[in-house]
């Protein structure tokens, strides 16, 4: 056998003293390996945190989350904030945006509320060179202790479908109860995989009717349940918070409405199913594929077929969408005056402060329904 070492034709070698290659530096490699993730089946994962994330973070998936924010902003468009229905009225201080994914979400409330530090978190880091002044966007996992100080106004999470199991997601609504302040709210948006129509367009041995029960089946077997659409308006209930609230929304796919809005949201829907489900479906598939973990080509040809499908506009399919948000409520007895002689100073200070604040967002949406803020 020959002693002779091959040079590995795949390290690149970047020739200047100034700007020394990856490996040599002391100080990058942990933040470059983050941005670097973990290649596998042609996907980018992240690797901040031990446990697998069911879905890549990389640029195909970046657009599925783009065109899913604009779904999820076109939907609510006769609003004059599409982008949450919880009354934290127009100076909200603090607000945080959990799997930011793109940052989009956050960047554009940052916009619309320059009052507000927002904050938005991921485990991959959002692929934005620029936000304004009042946004920041961290890389971390939420599933560990919390370091923020500051007690938010509000907490939004947005399609985190299969991101925890059921204990994961029990911690995080209560991490989330302990840092709203009083009176401040939690809202989530999410989605269904099931596939439906409401005329029958969609025969019912069409491949995409077997893409909602595929991955759902995928994800109690990965113990990751894709049914959180379902389960978090109970989970956030449990958790302590009031005054749930909750609307459903049909989100098209494909150009087939005739109403404007839905056929817009249709038109943009369709691409991101088109760019997302290749991601949606590869890690659950050959991890946990029904009767066995599927290989990669399979996971191909069946994305090949939903996205051949998908594409027909006969089929006037959709998928449902569900909002939820809720509040914080004020300690009992709150303005009980025994209560207010065993407070600190301080404290009560901050206390009566929060309870104005909280009047006076009760006050702007005084008469108006929950449903129509
Ligand atoms: C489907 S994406 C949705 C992104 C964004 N909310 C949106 O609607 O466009 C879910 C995001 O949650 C993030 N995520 C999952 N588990 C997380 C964790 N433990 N900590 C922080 N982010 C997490 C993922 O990295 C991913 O970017």
């Amino acid at each position: 056998m020959s002693n002779e070492a091959f040079q590995d034709p795949d390290l690149y070698v970047v020739d200047s003293a100034h700007c020394p290659d990856d490996w040599q530096s002391e100080t990058t490699s942990i933040g470059s390996s983050i941005y670097r993730g973990l290649m596998e089946n042609g996907r980018r994962y992240q690797t901040l945190r031990n446990k697998d994330y069911i879905l890549p973070s990389d640029e195909r998936q970046f657009e599925a989350y783009e065109a899913g924010h604009l779904v999820a902003l076109i939907m609510e468009s006769e609003r004059n904030n599409p982008f949450f229905r919880s009354p934290i009225g127009d100076s909200p201080q603090h607000i945080l945006d959990i799997g930011t994914g793109q940052g989009t979400w956050a960047i554009d409330v940052a916009d619309m509320f320059p009052s507000a530090t927002v904050r938005g978190v991921d485990l991959f880091p959002p692929p934005v060179s620029w936000t304004p002044p009042n946004c920041i966007l961290e890389v971390d996992d939420v599933q560990q202790d919390w370091t923020w100080r500051e007690q938010f106004d509000l907490i939004h999470m947005r399609i985190m479908i299969g991101s925890f199991d059921g204990t994961e997601w029990d911690n995080l609504y209560k991490q989330c109860f302990d840092k709203i302040r009083p009176g401040g709210w939690i809202e989530q948006l999410e989605v269904s995989p099931i596939i439906e129509t409401d005329d029958g367009s969609l025969p019912p041995e069409n491949i995409l009717n077997d893409w909602g029960p595929n991955m759902l089946g995928c994800g109690e077997r990965a113990g990751r349940d894709c049914d959180t659409f379902d389960t978090m308006a109970k989970k956030i209930r449990n958790a302590g918070f009031v005054d749930v609230h909750e609307k459903n929304y049909k989100w098209p796919i494909g150009p087939w409405p005739r109403d404007q809005k839905l056929k817009d949201a249709g038109t943009v829907n369709f691409q991101h199913w088109i760019n997302g489900v290749e991601g949606w479906c590869m890690w659950l598939l050959t991890k946990f594929g029904h009767p066995q973990p599927w290989d990669k080509d399979e996971v191909h040809v069946y994305v090949a077929k939903l996205r051949k499908e998908l594409k027909d506009s006969r089929f006037h399919i959709w998928h449902q969408g569900r909002r939820v948000w809720a509040r914080k409520p004020m300690p009992s007895g709150a303005l009980d005056n025994a209560e207010k002689g065993s407070m600190t100073g301080v404290y009560w200070t901050e206390f009566t402060d929060l309870v104005a604040s909280h009047r006076l967002c009760s006050q702007s949406s005084r008469g108006k329904g929950p449903d129509n803020f």
